[in-house]
């Protein structure tokens, strides 16, 4: 892979197209149930008020749950949802395994269920539809870009997501297939941050313990928050973070520009938290009786230190 083909990438990726459904007229009081992962990242939290916000604009009688990091959690949700013979379910699966009991329940309900976020590996036959972005290709933005940026030639320690998370397995398995083109890019360390700052911070510190700043050329951050920990890390170590180590990262929360506009991270990708309204328009199109695409992707762009100062004076 050159590096002519690696722009070709950026492009393709910032072009991704969106099925947009023409939902019918706003349904009657709809009830909808949805099951969130938690409260893990500022991500998340922009998508779930994001989300609650759009339910509220549809006059939804809207039950939300916080599975709190815990899948039985929001198996219990959607039970108690299909329980109230909610008109429809939205999940964002905490992790991509252990749902076809329940998916299954839904369906002998006649319940419909959209999946937003992340993916899962049940048969399809037991989901409308599957919202989200396209996690495999974020990873290889960030490893184009990475590849670009130091012409192919980086020690890299990769900040992952928390362990099973559709998301994490995706990013790590795009930015892998990119780098393997490259014999001098190769992943040094690897460990999960749980998508937190704190979680960031402390896997840093322990990378910089064990390799030593001096040989660690580049950070892949699952997410924004972990990039943000990772560089306090850094700084905390002497280090210059985003120019002595190279760092790169997914979600474009607020608070990464103004990390960014502060010279400390090098490059996000967006991860719209307006997901929410693509996985309502979906189940409202199945309520009325319209096919819908089995996959919705959501596009993504990438974010560099220039507009930086001006996203963050937008976003914060
Ligand atoms: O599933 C998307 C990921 O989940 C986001 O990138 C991360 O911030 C969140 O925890």
């Amino acid at each position: 892979m050159n590096i002519s083909n690696l722009t070709k990438l950026i492009k393709i990726a910032v072009g991704t197209t969106v099925i947009a459904l023409s939902s019918a007229a706003s349904m009657a009081e709809l009830t909808i149930g949805f099951a969130q992962t938690g409260s893990e990242s500022g991500w998340r939290t922009a998508f779930t008020n994001a989300t609650k916000a759009e339910a509220e604009a549809r006059g939804y009688n809207f039950k939300f749950s916080d599975g709190q990091g815990k899948q039985e959690n929001q198996i219990k949700a959607i039970r108690s949802f299909i329980a109230q013979g909610v008109d429809g379910i939205v999940l964002a699966p905490l992790v991509t395994t252990g749902w076809d009991k329940v998916l299954k329940e839904a369906q002998r309900a006649k319940i419909p269920v959209v999946l937003v976020d992340r993916g899962l590996d049940s048969d399809p036959s037991l989901y409308v539809t599957s919202v989200g972005s396209d996690f495999t290709q974020e990873g290889a933005m960030i490893a184009a870009w990475l590849a670009v940026e130091t012409e192919g030639t980086c020690d890299i320690v990769e900040l992952q997501g928390a362990v099973g998370a559709d998301a994490a397995i995706k990013r790590q398995t795009g930015f892998a297939n990119v780098i393997e083109n490259f014999s001098g890019m190769k992943i040094i360390a690897s460990q999960t941050g749980s998508w937190s700052a704190t979680g960031g911070k402390e896997v840093m510190e322990s990378f910089l313990k064990s390799i030593g700043g001096e040989n660690i050329c580049a950070v892949w951050a699952h997410n924004d928050n972990m990039a943000i920990g990772a560089a306090q890390a850094i700084k905390e170590a002497g280090l210059k973070p985003s120019e002595d180590i190279l760092i790169g990262s997914v979600d474009a929360i607020a608070e990464i520009f103004k990390t960014m506009a502060d010279g400390e991270t090098n490059v996000t990708l967006e991860l719209s938290p307006y997901q929410g309204a693509a996985a309502f328009d979906a189940l409202e199109a199945h309520l009325a009786g319209k096919d819908v695409p089995k996959r919705i992707t959501v596009p993504g762009g990438l974010f560099y230190p220039e507009t930086a100062a001006e996203e963050w004076a937008k976003r914060k």
